[in-house]
């Protein structure tokens, strides 16, 4: 009994890690238009990545951007927000973003101006104070819309889903993302070890004798030299893994010859869980630098 629940939350938990997404998909359009208004960074910038515009802020770093968390945080549907809800956020996105950039650059333009003043043209300190207080008035400008943003948002939500909001404000948004990231995919390479490993090996096989399928490298090697699309490649091993067939193999006739036509496995595997499964094998395998099982074993390489 109390094994059934441990099985039971943990495939939840699994399940509820796996498919949490963001409400919205961040616009590459949107992304590119900010990075125009960024330009460049200055010389004296201290770290790699200029955060355009949340830099500018006067609180640039001890405050949430809780409009951004919860549309774009990877497991920001745990808000289970309302349409409603999410179409007002998005409108409030829609409206801040550009205020806030076009202060950004204003803020940013000063800025630069003072180091060039000071630095450059060494320009007394004195002189430059009028310029600074402009700079610092911009910028609580703009950090007293911030307080006004998360209030409204507090007023948005339910205290239940603030509480997860500001949850999901603290923690860092990557680690449960890179579960979906396309290369590494516990889901998919679960799937390929309960449905496809006992016959196909993930790892180059030194003994030969007792294999009963070709290794899984080499037969994405021979699928990516007759299917290099990955949309075919796909394509063609769905296809195939269910209705196998002589005629169909990509193979080499060597391998049907030595471990006959694979079984289908209709039934033992969903196409819902080839989706999961293919993708990924087409992203991991073959690994870089194989080239070929280069294993004598009477079969000649061209
Ligand atoms: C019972 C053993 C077995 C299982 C399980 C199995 N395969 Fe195979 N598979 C084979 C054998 C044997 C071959 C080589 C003969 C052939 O190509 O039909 C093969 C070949 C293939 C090929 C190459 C097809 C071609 O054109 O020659 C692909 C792709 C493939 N398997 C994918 C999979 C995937 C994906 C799974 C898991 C969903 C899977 N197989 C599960 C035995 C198996």
């Amino acid at each position: 009994m109390k094994k059934i629940a441990i099985a039971t939350t943990l495939s939840f938990m699994l399940t509820s890690i796996l498919v949490a997404q963001p409400n919205m998909q961040k616009n590459p359009e949107g992304m590119k238009k900010l990075a125009q208004m960024a330009g460049e960074k200055s010389p004296y910038y201290r770290t790699k990545k200029e955060a355009f515009p949340k830099d500018y802020f006067l609180v640039s770093q001890n405050l949430p951007f809780l409009v951004g968390v919860a549309l774009f945080h990877p497991n920001s549907d745990e808000l289970n927000l309302t349409k409603e809800q999410l179409s007002k956020l998005a409108e409030m996105k829609k409206t801040i973003v550009p205020v806030s950039a076009k202060n950004a650059k204003a803020v940013k333009s000063m800025e630069l101006e003072l180091a060039k003043a000071i630095v450059e043209e060494k320009k007394t300190p004195e002189s430059q104070y009028e310029l600074v207080d402009k700079i610092a008035k911009a910028k609580a400008d703009m950090t007293k819309a911030h307080l006004k943003c998360i209030n409204t948002v507090q007023n948005l939500l339910s205290d239940e889903q603030f509480k997860t909001l500001l949850k999901l404000a603290t923690q860092k948004g990557k680690s449960k993302n890179n579960l979906v990231a396309k290369k590494s995919n516990p889901e998919a390479e679960n799937l390929f070890k309960t449905k496809c490993a006992s016959c196909h090996t993930m790892t180059k096989p030194t003994d030969m004798s007792n294999l009963v399928a070709p290794a899984i490298m080499g037969v994405m090697r021979h699928v990516k030299m007759s299917y290099p699309a990955k949309d075919k490649a796909v394509a063609f091993m769905k296809d195939y893994v269910l209705n196998p067939s002589e005629s169909k193999a990509i193979c080499m006739p060597k391998k049907i010859k030595k471990f006959g036509v694979m079984p289908s496995q209709k039934g033992v595997v969903s196409e819902a869980e080839l989706d999961v499964i293919l993708p990924w094998l087409y992203d991991n395998f073959p690994p870089k630098g194989f080239k070929g099982m280069g294993h004598g074993n009477g079969m000649k390489m061209r």
